[in-house]
């Protein structure tokens, strides 16, 4: 199958801003230089707000990454996940046609979305809502036939069920998923056989289609406000300020409040009087070679330099207030902690040597 780029394409890309906060998170787990390995949750997360991948939406990813466009394109091409066309506004339907699925009625399926959808798969439905298409196995085989709508699975699917869905999703209304024919999960069609006692009292749903009834959220777009955002590599709680996991998202995205934009700003200049001492020139015109230190490469060096740090004794003295200080100028949050300079640039303060300093004196090789 040909994977091409749309031929009409939005004018613009952006992430919202909270999945914009999202991406820059992501980006921060992977060492200076290596950020292209963030393209295909970027990508992921692009998709999952429009509902499919732009030209665009690739090149604004590729810009974060300072990848070239035409490889952002090469994933996105690549992968079948990946949808290279507008999917319907309400849901995009993937229907399993693998053995399982095509053995117990996916062709049935097929039809019912040819007949209420579009005749073919990719296209969208007269009103826009709604697009289709036959994927491989999706693990789910044991509840032949199946769809993926959204982010959740229906199951045990028949003609007549599938088509209540349709409908039901062409309506604005949000079908509970997992199995479609009474079946709790993926137990014998005849009910169990075994570990029959925890029959009694068992909650309505099974826990996935439990979570996704009490979400509500099957075909919502992500626009970053549903989870927290996790950052435990950063060595914070990972958790957004004023989110909470168990916290029902709401339902649409809010722009900044002026509140926050005022705590936003209080708190930048709390950071402001937390400044570390700097210089304006190195002492005697002869900087440290901060590449010694791991998690620095030429061009944080020169960042470093530029925020008016030269020496590793500077770095030595930084308490955590000058650490959230500094990180908040770096483009890269999280480095300091993670790489740890600070513990780094005691020992080459005093003229120890760390293990990352001898290999990279001894191949002349540092962080890029
Ligand atoms: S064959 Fe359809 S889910 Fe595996």
């Amino acid at each position: 199958m040909l994977r091409r780029l749309h031929p009409e394409q939005p004018k613009s890309f952006a992430f919202t801003v909270a999945n914009q906060q999202w991406a820059e998170a992501q980006i921060t787990k992977y060492p200076e230089g290596r950020q292209a390995s963030a393209v295909i949750p970027l990508l992921w997360r692009a998709q999952e707000q429009e509902g499919w991948l732009s030209r665009p939406a690739i090149e604004s990813v590729a810009d974060m990454l300072g990848m070239a466009y035409i490889r952002v394109l090469e994933v996105a091409s690549f992968y079948f996940m990946f949808q290279l066309q507008p999917v319907g506004s309400v849901a995009h339907i993937q229907v399993c046609g693998t053995t399982s699925c095509m053995i117990c009625g996916a062709e049935d399926l097929i039809a019912v979305c040819k007949d209420k959808i579009a005749a073919k798969p990719h296209a969208l439905s007269a009103d826009g809502k709604l697009s289709w298409e036959e994927v491989e196995c999706l693990g789910s085989c044991t509840n032949a036939p199946m769809a993926q709508i959204g982010k959740d699975y229906y199951e045990d699917l028949t003609a007549e069920s599938f088509g209540k869905i349709i409908d039901d999703l062409a309506a604005g209304k949000v079908p509970t998923p997992g199995p479609q024919n009474g079946r709790y999960a993926a137990e014998p069609l005849k009910g169990l056989s075994s570990l029959t006692e925890h029959e009694a009292g068992k909650p309505e749903h099974n826990a996935s289609v439990a979570l996704a009834a009490e979400l509500g959220d099957t075909v919502k777009r992500i626009d970053g406000t549903e989870v927290p955002i996790l950052t435990p590599w950063l060595g914070k709680d990972g958790k957004q300020a004023g989110a909470s996991a168990a916290a029902k998202p709401p339902k649409a995205p809010e722009p900044p409040k002026p509140a926050v934009k005022q705590a936003a700003e209080a708190k930048a200049k709390e950071v402001e009087e937390d400044k570390p001492r700097t210089l304006t020139e190195a002492r005697g015109g002869l900087p440290d070679d901060f590449k010694m230190l791991k998690g620095v490469g030429p061009k944080l060096e020169e960042t470093l330099n530029e925020l008016g740090f030269f020496h590793y004794d500077q770095i030595a003295a930084w308490t955590p207030e000058h650490v959230a200080w500094v990180d908040a100028r770096l483009k890269f949050k999280g480095r300091i902690e993670r790489d740890g300079w600070i513990e780094q640039a005691a020992k080459l303060a005093v003229g120890d040597e760390t293990e990352f300093a001898k290999r990279a004196k001894e191949d002349g090789t540092y962080e890029d």
